[in-house]
């Protein structure tokens, strides 16, 4: 008998760690979704910046089909050509000599950090192990990724912590100065941070930390699973900033939508991972691999990163009108399309309730922390689709203000 799923259903079925909105999409296409009714929405939210060219792009589509009739996994036991594909176009593409592939963001950061870690012990000594990273940061769920990411709330309740992680103050060059010695293998961190608040790296604080991990000789991780791959207007946000760092790691948009994740370094840092030292069963999994080649090669064509700066000025004019209306932000910052809008202290912390009117009035779109709405949109998204989603957002304002 068919059975057709409802939101009660993962209550029911799913472990209680998300609450996720009472709608059920079922189909997307562009920046449009459906739900199970067949309502329409615009979608601001790009699941949280992965879908970068939006739902079921025909170039994307394509690659998965082509791909799916060939071969769908063979573990690294074997190579395969998408995966060796993808890798030299990434290579090509940016700083890196070497790639590690793998399904996710955390996986992409768990790799470089061990990756960190182990180029410290065999080439300086087991002392050299401290790692640093910032407050507000975010770089996955693993133990040790939700250890050096920046919010304690993630790690507390799981028993002891991994040692040797330090957090200083993002955009606080001081305070960093004062956590990074000649002990330190690495210093993580986003150049953008987005699930912190969708803040900006200052050029003066990313430089600041190439210097100092120059002068400690500690590796600069460029976490970019969020902002990275055209997110930014480049395809890597280090781009943006001319600060090349030893280890960048992606995911999310890599894929377009399927789990892959990627850590690229250079081919010296890249020779102390040797056989066995590091793998995952799924990392550079053909269909997945043949995917993010179509992704990666769409989005770094000059048309799409160019339009993105057009898109994101065209976010920003609405914000500013809204505000003007509403008087409700206190700051629309970001860059590129990954935009944030914090409410000010009058507004409150209520972007929960904003994210539920909006679902209502037709848009799908996302917070990061509770007084900070994020926009996260397919980078290819039509200028008229943002400003149908913006008229949604202002019904869902004007609801959310009526409340009280
Ligand atoms: C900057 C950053 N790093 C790492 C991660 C973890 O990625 P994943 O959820 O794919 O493991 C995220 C996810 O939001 C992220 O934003």
């Amino acid at each position: 008998m068919s059975w057709t799923p409802t939101r009660e259903a993962f209550d029911q079925y799913m472990l209680p760690n998300y609450s996720p909105q009472k709608v059920i999409p079922v189909r997307g296409e562009g920046s449009r979704l459906w739900d199970q009714e067949g309502r329409e929405y615009i979608d601001f939210a790009g699941g949280i910046a992965v879908n970068g060219l939006g739902h079921c792009h025909p170039v994307l589509m394509e690659a998965l089909k082509a791909q799916s009739e060939k071969v769908w996994h063979l573990s690294n036991v074997y190579t395969n050509e998408p995966a060796l594909k993808l890798a030299r176009t990434l290579v090509e593409k940016t700083f890196a000599d070497k790639v590690f592939l793998c399904s996710s963001g955390l996986e992409a950061n768990e790799a470089a950090l061990k990756l960190a870690r182990r180029y410290a012990h065999d080439t300086v000594g087991e002392q050299k192990h401290r790692i640093v990273s910032f407050r507000q940061s975010f770089h996955g769920r693993s133990f040790f990724t939700v250890s050096v990411g920046g919010q304690p709330k993630y790690s507390q309740g799981f028993g002891p912590v991994p040692g040797g992680i330090e957090h200083g103050t993002y955009n606080d060059l001081e305070s960093a100065r004062e956590l990074i010695n000649d002990d330190t293998c690495a210093v993580i961190v986003e150049p953008m941070q987005g699930e912190g608040g969708v803040t900006p790296g200052t050029p003066e604080f990313l430089e600041g930390l190439r210097k100092l991990c120059d002068d400690h000789k500690a590796l600069l991780i460029f976490d970019e699973v969020q902002c990275g791959v055209g997110r930014s207007g480049h395809l890597y946000a280090y781009m943006h900033y001319g600060i090349t760092p030893d280890i960048l790691t992606s995911a999310k948009a890599l894929g377009g939508g399927f789990p892959m994740g990627a850590m690229m370094t250079t081919d010296e840092i890249a020779r102390v991972f040797v056989v066995g030292t590091h793998g995952s069963t799924y990392g550079g999994n053909p269909l997945g691999s043949a995917v993010a080649l179509a992704a990666v090669e769409t989005i770094s064509s000059p048309e799409v990163l160019k339009g993105v700066e057009a898109r994101s000025q065209r976010f920003r004019e609405h914000l500013q009108k809204l505000n003007e209306k509403y008087d409700c932000f206190s700051d629309i910052r970001g860059m590129g399309l990954l935009l944030g809008a914090e409410f000010n202290d009058s507004f409150g912390e209520r972007g929960r309730e904003v994210l539920a009117a909006a679902t209502e009035e037709g848009l799908m779109m996302l917070v990061a922390g509770p007084n900070v709405l994020r926009f996260a949109p397919s980078l290819v998204i039509e200028l008229e689709v943002i400003d149908e989603g913006m008229a949604c957002l202002d019904r869902a304002l004007a609801r959310v203000m009526a409340n009280g």
